[in-house]
């Protein structure tokens, strides 16, 4: 990577590398703007940001993936608008960064990236992590502003009014463990996994439209829940405080759409305890299940699954050796994340490739998901 920065910029003198992973999500969907809970693993597909200073006041970044590069000053960043472009999410961060006091120093970056793009496998936060840390060049910042910075460059500058799961796990993640993270007091704990279990993700290789928008209106729509329940419980403030009993009370408050997103959320965030309690137990039978109910609940009452996502969920769980199947990140396409015996890994990857090229056509891609470190710099040790 260093001899295609030199290649790309002339010289590589005093560059630097900083790396920030993808995740998938074990279970836990859609709870984190709720304030409730997930619990993702840290991958280790990562996006990597090779940078040195430019010296005649320019930031320059090019994408690998985009072939393109893109010039600003970099005294004027704090200026730009969003344009919808690649650029928004380093730009965003660089924006966030100037407003938490930090000057933009004129510097090359380059990028390349292993996450793929679209996939439910978070490209996005992992470019935003990756990106500030290139743009911090060194300068400290503690990990969970970091986090938070680059989760207000997504909402504030790109636009998506996300949780804090996704940027929250790429600066958190840890080798070997999973990271329970508790979305309203922003702690977390790592839970180590059964190693009678191996988790595959199965990329459905689409992204539907509807995605964006979906996301928008599910937050409207939680937001509406809160505002309903509250009538009954003032203490509520957010979907996380609602118990299974309360919501049972409240839902007739509820428009009957608006009470499936509600008890998806409950549900949901009752899954990832039961989940995180079964895993130190080991029983891996119970912790299939929970994800497998997860799944129907996200597709039955929080509708963001599609046909894809479903098709791999019900063939998965036909086949030897699987545990539990369910979508993994925000849906309407991406992935799918399986959890099975370690030794089934190799014929279910196969499996599952024939009989969803049988009926879409398409060869989707798998990934074995290996619990990763979190964002850092990035050097001949951790080669
Ligand atoms: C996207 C968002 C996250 C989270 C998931 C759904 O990945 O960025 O904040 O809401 O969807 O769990």
């Amino acid at each position: 990577m260093i001899d295609d920065f030199r290649t790309l910029y002339g010289s590589a003198a005093g560059v630097r590398v900083f790396r920030a992973p993808g995740r998938v999500n074990i279970i836990g969907e859609h709870t984190d703007y709720n304030l409730g809970f997930v619990l993702p693993m840290a991958l280790d597909m990562a996006t990597y940001v090779a940078t040195a200073p430019s010296g005649d006041g320019k930031l320059r970044i090019h994408s690998e993936d985009r072939k393109e590069t893109r010039e600003f000053d970099a005294a004027a960043i704090g200026d730009l608008r969003p344009e919808h472009h690649w650029t928004d999410y380093p730009v965003g961060v660089a924006h966030e960064l100037t407003l938490a006091g930090f000057a933009i120093e004129p510097a090359n970056l380059l990028i390349r990236s292993t996450v793929p793009d679209g996939s439910g496998l978070s490209s996005s936060a992992a470019l935003e992590v990756s990106s500030a840390l290139a743009l911090l060049n060194g300068r400290p910042l503690d990990p969970l502003e970091l986090a938070r910075l680059c989760q207000r460059a997504e909402r504030n500058f790109v636009g998506v009014p996300c949780g804090i799961m996704d940027q929250y796990i790429s600066v958190f993640g840890r080798e070997h463990s999973a990271v329970e993270i508790d979305c309203r007091s922003l702690g977390h704990r790592y839970v180590s996994l059964p190693a009678g279990a191996a988790f595959v993700a199965v990329n459905t290789m689409v992204k539907h439209a509807l995605a964006g928008s979906a996301y928008k209106d599910r937050v409207a729509e939680c937001a509406a829940a809160v505002v309903g329940i509250k009538t009954m419980f003032p203490a509520v403030e957010s979907l996380r405080d609602v118990s299974p009993e309360q919501f049972e009370q409240a839902a007739h408050l509820l428009s009957p759409v608006v009470a499936r997103r509600a008890r998806h959320i409950v549900g949901e965030d009752a899954r990832v305890n039961r989940y995180v309690e079964a895993s130190e137990r080991g029983d891996l039978g119970l912790m299939g299940k929970l994800m497998v109910e997860s799944h129907r609940s996200l597709q039955h009452d929080y509708e963001v699954s599609c046909e894809e996502l479903d098709f791999l969920v019900d063939a998965a769980l036909r086949m030897d050796g699987v545990f539990g199947s369910r979508m993994t990140g925000g849906g309407f396409g991406g992935c799918t994340v399986t959890m099975l015996r370690p030794d089934a890994e190799p014929s279910f990857r196969q499996e599952i490739a024939r009989a969803y090229q049988g009926r879409f056509g398409v060869a989707p891609r798998t990934y074995l998901c290996k619990p990763s470190a979190g964002a850092g710099e990035y050097s001949d040790s951790c080669l």
